[in-house]
């Protein structure tokens, strides 16, 4: 197995960045046709693979990858999660080299999508290729790459609970998370929940002169800015009333092993280039990163942001707020008190609506299952040494409703890294962590089909 990974690896990288050319941005309709094109890009590499049955599923947005290889009726089967969709780019002026022209620089590959997901889902692509020529696929295997991961997953909620035979399975494998670090392996057991909205503020019903009337009237834009200031309190808690009520606090015991997980504070702030780190009191930086609860103003805009300056005195105001959910915390509930909240501190002189965007629900990987078992194995062997559970910041909606619809349990063995650059310009990903990853994808089905015996 390593030696056909060995002898085809230039290849596999190639194919990897023949596949970043195509900018599969699902937020941005404009590259509606770019997205399709990197889905029959893959079902193509699915098909030549080996994989049978391979389709892409129309929905009522970006289309559904699927593909599937039973060799045994009696194995177990592991149903493989991926998304072949990305980020918007911009700001474009901010790459050292083209989003969408990946380069190889210093060990990394550079390109939007490279880490996030498309460079993990194409190690599962290569692993099963490799599984397949050395004849050693352990497990039957299903793969289900969306297209609107990035976006909410609305639609692949949809054709899962519409195909639930179809995607039945013992376990579901996602590569789509970070390590610790290259020689610290580790395996995200947690990611949290997100409740998304967007707040609108009105004053006056036209902008006005901002000399004319300024000072007499109120601005929707001075009124906003206080009102997301105020949701949080000195302490950076969140001041919505009832907003931790459902919160899972960790025990001594649970917190002790978090402080565990190396990390270096110095290093932190010098990879983001802040003075300061600012958070939740009473919490370490992992903690406030995983298991607290947060909100953040994602974009703000109104008023005049052209050239220049214009005095006026805006009529409106908005901004896009996310909330990040850690277990029991629901995005229905959630947004309801945001809701509520935000409307009752709205100050006479304007009006403010809100509007829900989507959300996912917060999920928790066992440790104790033979899935989880089998993953720590794969990578205690492909890194010699034992990965450390840890639990994710960021959100994969698709997850909770696994478990609702599939009754399955999901495990997150990614190889990224925190400081790949997700979501920003330059994401870029590790080399070693591509050619990593197909080594371990194999171990995982061994190991897998060995603990299921048992
Ligand atoms: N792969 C990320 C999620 C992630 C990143 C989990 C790092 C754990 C560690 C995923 O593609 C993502 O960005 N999800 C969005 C979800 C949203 C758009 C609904 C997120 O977390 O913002
Ligand atoms: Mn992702
Ligand atoms: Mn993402």
């Amino acid at each position: 197995m390593k030696s056909y990974i060995q002898t085809n690896k230039d290849r596999f990288l190639t194919e990897l960045l023949d596949w970043l050319r195509i900018p599969s941005v699902s937020a941005d309709n404009k590259f509606a046709g770019d997205v399709r094109k990197a889905a029959e890009f893959i079902a193509e590499k699915f098909k030549a693979a080996g994989a049978d049955d391979v389709e892409i599923s129309e929905t009522a947005g970006h289309p559904i990858v699927f593909g599937q290889k039973i060799i045994d009726k009696s194995l177990p089967t592991i149903l493989v999660y991926g998304h072949y969709d990305v980020q918007p780019a911009d700001p474009y002026e901010l790459w050292d080299s083209p989003p969408f022209e990946p380069v190889v620089k210093d060990e990394k590959i550079f390109a939007r999508g490279s880490c996030d997901d498309k460079g993990q889902v194409y190690m599962h692509v290569k692993a099963f290729e490799t599984m397949m020529a050395t004849n050693s696929l352990a497990c039957n295997v299903k793969f289900m790459i969306e297209g609107e991961e990035e976006v909410g997953s609305n639609n692949l909620g949809i054709f899962v609970a519409a195909n639930k035979a179809k995607l039945s399975a013992d376990v579901i494998l996602i590569s789509d998370t970070a390590i610790v670090a290259n020689d610290i392996p580790s395996i995200d057991v947690g990611l949290r929940g997100l409740s998304y909205l967007e707040v609108e503020v009105t004053g006056s019903n036209r902008d006005l002169h901002s000399g004319v009337y300024g000072g007499a009237v109120a601005n929707p834009i001075n009124v906003l800015a206080k009102m997301i200031a105020s949701l949080h309190d000195e302490n950076n808690h969140i001041t919505i009333p009832h907003f931790y009520d459902n919160v899972a606090e960790l025990s001594t015991i649970e917190r002790a092993a978090m402080a565990e997980t190396p990390f270096s504070l110095e290093e932190y702030k010098k990879d983001l280039g802040i003075n300061d780190i600012r958070g939740e009191a009473g919490y370490s930086t992992i903690e406030r990163a995983s298991i607290r609860p947060t909100l953040d103003a994602n974009g703000i805009w109104g008023g005049y942001i052209g050239e220049g300056s214009k005095t006026v005195l805006p009529s409106k105001a908005f901004a896009k707020i996310s909330m990040r959910l850690v277990p029991n915390q629901t995005t229905a509930e959630i947004t309801e008190l945001f809701t509520n909240h935000f409307l009752s501190i709205a100050p006479a002189g304007v009006s403010v609506q809100v509007r829900p965007h989507h959300g996912g629900e917060p999920y928790v990987t066992p440790t104790d299952s033979i899935a989880y078992q089998a993953a720590e194995m794969a990578m205690q062997e492909s890194f010699n040494k034992k990965p450390v559970p840890t639990r994710g910041g960021g959100s994969i909606p698709i997850v909770a409703l696994f478990e609702k619809e599939l009754g399955l349990k999901t495990v997150l063995m990614g190889f990224g890294l925190d400081t790949d650059a997700i979501h920003s310009p330059n994401e870029h990903f590790g080399l070693f962590n591509f050619y990593k990853g197909i080594e371990t994808i194999p171990l995982y089905f061994k190991y897998f089909a060995e603990l299921s015996k048992k």
